[in-house]
């Protein structure tokens, strides 16, 4: 099957990067990581990125704390198209983005959260489910809208929240099912069976 092309942005630590580009290289996915885009210049997983092979850089995001202006979000689409890339990936990417970039990858952005969405959107995820007392929570792969973690939403997974559980160890556990579940996210939009009907992500079924 053709590989497609992924583009994935970061802030930080890149552990979710890592899992996919893992994937991609053992021929997990269909998908070859084209380029790492990241706000941050220290962030760690610019350094990861490139150990394992993959071309990756800072690109300057602007003045603003949590989103890009107009002209800083049309350099990272420039970059992204000139690489080629057909998805792209927040992974840990801590800026909202608005229209030019949404509209420029418009149903081809994804995004991991840490928590069961709609529940707990935002930062500090599995902090916000410990403190509420949840019983369950997990993990989501959506698509990205102009919302901050409002998009259709793709793939869920359940963490059981244990009785010594702490953030931290929860945060853990949720960790381990977002590497997993990106990957198959990112599979099932190479298989071109994601279908977004509203607020519905319709799977179709596979060949
Ligand atoms: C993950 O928990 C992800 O769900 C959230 O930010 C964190 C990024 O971690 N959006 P990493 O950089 O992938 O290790």
């Amino acid at each position: 099957m053709r590989k497609i092309k992924v583009g994935i942005l970061v802030s930080g630590r890149g552990s979710n990067m890592e899992a996919i580009i893992e994937n991609s290289k053992k021929g997990n996915i269909d998908a070859e990581v084209a380029i790492v885009l990241s706000d941050n210049p220290d962030a760690p997983a610019l350094e990861k990125a490139k150990k394992s092979g993959v071309e990756a850089m800072y690109i300057y995001p602007g003045e603003k704390k949590t989103y890009m202006t107009p002209d800083r979000e049309e350099e990272y689409v420039r970059v992204l198209k000139e690489k080629g890339v057909e998805l792209v990936c927040l992974a840990g990417f801590m800026r909202v983005l608005k229209k030019t970039f949404i509209q420029a990858f418009y149903g081809k952005i994804m995004n991991i959260h840490p928590s069961l969405l709609p529940s707990f959107p935002g930062l500090n995820a599995q902090k916000q489910a410990w403190d509420y007392g949840v019983k369950v929570s997990g993990c989501t792969v959506h698509f990205v809208d102009e919302g901050v973690d409002t998009g259709p939403i793709i793939l869920q997974r359940c963490v059981p929240v244990l009785e010594d559980d702490t953030p931290e160890t929860l945060a853990h556990r949720i960790l381990k099912e977002e590497h997993k579940i990106y990957s198959e996210a990112i599979q099932l939009f190479a298989e071109g069976r994601l279908k977004v009907e509203g607020r519905r992500v319709r799977i179709l079924p596979g060949k």
